[in-house]
């Protein structure tokens, strides 16, 4: 077999057999195959797309590239939430200490670094000091055992193949296939080991899914493929058209989960967190009711017990708790900057995607895989779609530790968001 010949079978729009994908992947894993071929294939998946037996496969393939966890104990039900990402939803630092702290659920957690403009759970966790991503398999086994949950990055273990190839579509604007994202979901949650799954399908200008009829078509193919695979699977679609909640940034983003943790922050993101929870413990026990459930979450966070869990969590992952119990001890960025408002009017849109790209510039996220990420950068914005505002009134308040670009993305964020005057 030749890559070149493959690859152009697959830009012919042909489907590839299971012999020819594992040569593929297996190649490019062992870099027999280079880069520049797999960006070649990944670009034709990405415009001729792949039939379903081809997706079944590189599933299948991309978890044999690594390990797959085996949980013990068949009476305990392992659940997992996973987005497909945007702009400031921090929802899976709530989400996995609330449903460990009712007991009915236990949470392995493997979350991505952020890709494109969307941010990732990995780097909000690692802004924590001394919080360890890199569990070995039994560290991260053994402790969802003891406390319920664990929350670790994707490790070489675990799908090394998916790692590889998200770092490459990161960099060849790739990202935005529904073949490839259920490829790249699926897999690693198979690999967890969890019975159960909630999806977070974003849906608008800051998701990678900008049209509701390709979110609704990615939900349905994540839902197909995670039930073929033995999965119990709710995918939930989400609103992406503005950042979810007031913080985008990685520390940013840990602080205002804090709030919802202590029972405050923003009710967008309490809201989202009760519901994707209550799918993941309606998946464990059918037989409850939404009410009851939702009343024993809203308990869980207004009486800080979710918040006792996280830092059980985070200290057993070797976290300092002490800025999580006081989050004004954390180091500030050297400039601040506040942007207000020159004309009255309502907002009727906001650029998320461009948002996320600010944020980026700020020093939250990566330009190359290579770079590394402030994690106090980032902003705060404080209107929504809807908000009548006056002139003067503060939109944004940016971090960063960058003078140059905290003052260009002060003179420029405000273009972010459409005003009309006359509502
Ligand atoms: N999240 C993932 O894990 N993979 C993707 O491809 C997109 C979002």
């Amino acid at each position: 077999m030749l890559p070149y010949t493959l690859i152009e079978k697959k830009q012919a729009g042909k489907a590839l057999t299971r012999e020819e994908w594992e040569f593929f992947i297996f190649g490019f894993l062992s870099k027999e195959i280079p880069d520049y071929q797999m960006s070649a294939m990944l670009m034709a998946i990405y415009f001729q797309g792949l039939e379903d037996d081809e997706i079944s496969n590189l599933i299948d393939i991309v978890i044999k590239s690594g390990k797959r966890i085996h949980f013990k104990n068949k009476d305990i039900f392992y659940a997992d939430k996973h987005s497909t990402g945007g702009v400031g939803d921090k929802i899976s630092l709530i989400l996995a200490p609330l449903a460990a702290a009712t007991g009915k659920v236990r949470v392995p957690m493997i979350s991505g670094r952020a890709l494109g403009h969307s941010g990732g759970t990995l780097d909000k966790l690692e802004s924590i000091p001394g919080f360890r991503t890199n569990l070995t398999l039994e560290e991260f086994q053994k402790q969802t055992d003891k406390i319920g949950c664990a929350l670790i990055g994707q490790t070489d273990d675990i799908c090394p193949a998916d790692r590889a190839l998200y770092a490459l579509r990161d960099v060849t604007a790739t990202v935005r296939s529904i073949p490839l994202i259920c490829i790249s979901i699926l897999s690693k949650k198979i690999a967890e080991g969890i019975q159960g799954l909630v999806l977070d399908v974003k849906s608008g200008n800051g998701a990678f899914m900008q049209k509701p009829e390709d979110a609704e078509l990615l939900a349905k193919k994540l839902k197909y493929f995670g039930e073929a695979n033995g999965l119990k699977v709710t995918p939930v679609i989400t609103d992406m058209n503005q950042p979810l909640g007031q913080a985008v940034g990685n520390w940013l983003e840990v602080r205002e989960a804090i709030d919802v943790l202590h029972g405050g922050g923003p009710q967008c993101v309490r809201d989202l967190s009760l519901l994707l929870t209550e799918e993941m413990i309606l998946l464990a026990n059918p037989q409850e009711t939404r009410q009851s459930i939702r009343r024993e979450l809203e308990t869980l966070l207004d009486n800080d017990i979710a918040f006792n869990k996280f830092l059980e969590i985070a200290e057993a992952q070797g976290g300092d708790i002490s800025v999580l119990k006081n989050p004004d001890s954390y180091p500030k960025s050297a400039y601040v900057a506040e942007v207000t408002a020159d004309e009255a009017g309502t907002i009727t849109a906001i650029d998320t995607y461009g948002l996320g790209l600010d944020a980026i510039d700020l020093g939250a996220g990566r330009r190359k895989y290579t770079d590394t990420i402030d994690p106090k950068a980032g902003m705060l914005v404080y209107v929504s779609i809807g908000d009548k505002i006056s002139s003067g009134d503060l939109v944004v308040t940016l971090f960063s530790d960058n003078e140059e670009a905290i003052t260009i993305k002060a003179a420029e964020i405000g273009e972010r968001f459409v005003l009309n005057h006359t509502l």
